[in-house]
């Protein structure tokens, strides 16, 4: 089984990006593949159905990986920043790219970060999108703040809380229940 871990910050080394590396921690102790894909890192282009844009061939490249990575995925993580209260529009377009067929009843948790005051409003915005794309929003999700963070010497951010750690076990053997379980697997 493997997932994919969709990351929307506009950061290179985001919060975010750092949680994921936590989750997918998790998710190989149990033998789970969960694949990282960081938005920051391999941008896509803004989806544009009438071709007058002409995007760089890496951008094209990113999407088409993107896209065929979440065809074959058994589950997804949707990782989002706080960005004026709801989740990035950078994430928004990476699923504008992607359809039903990518998420329909698959589990998908949602994990996101502030730097303000924090929020889990991001998720529940998502939870929606979630919904509408035919994909099962897991029950626990992550809504950290920069302060859960720290920094190893050469920068690299990691998960410093140990409410939220335990947080992240429980949200990934949620999800693992969810597709081992595979609940609605025959509605596919
Ligand atoms: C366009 C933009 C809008 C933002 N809006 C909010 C906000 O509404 N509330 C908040 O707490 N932080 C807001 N922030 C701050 C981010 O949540 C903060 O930079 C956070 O560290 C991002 O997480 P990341 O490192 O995973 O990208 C905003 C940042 C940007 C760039």
């Amino acid at each position: 089984m493997k997932g994919l871990i969709i990351v929307g910050s506009a950061k290179i080394g985001s919060h975010t990006t750092a949680l994921a590396h936590f989750l997918k921690g998790h998710f190989e102790e149990h033998d789970f593949e969960a694949e990282i894909f960081d938005l920051a890192e391999r941008p896509i282009h803004q989806l544009d159905v009438s071709g007058a844009s002409n995007p760089s061939e890496d951008y094209k490249q990113n999407l088409q990986d993107l896209q065929s990575k979440a065809r074959e995925a058994d589950f997804f993580v949707l990782g989002t920043p706080n960005y004026h209260g709801s989740y990035s529009g950078i994430l928004k377009n990476a699923l504008d790219h992607l359809t039903m067929d990518d998420f329909k009843m698959k589990p998908v948790g949602l994990i996101g970060n502030s730097g303000g005051i924090v929020s889990s409003e991001p998720l529940s915005h998502l939870r929606l999108i979630v919904r509408t794309l035919l994909g099962i929003a897991v029950p626990t999700q992550i809504a950290t703040h920069d302060t859960d963070y720290n920094k190893l010497d050469n920068g690299t951010l990691y998960l410093d809380n140990s409410e939220f750690q335990l947080r992240s076990k429980l949200f990934v053997d949620q999800i693992i229940s969810f597709v081992k379980n595979s609940p609605y697997e025959h509605l596919k």
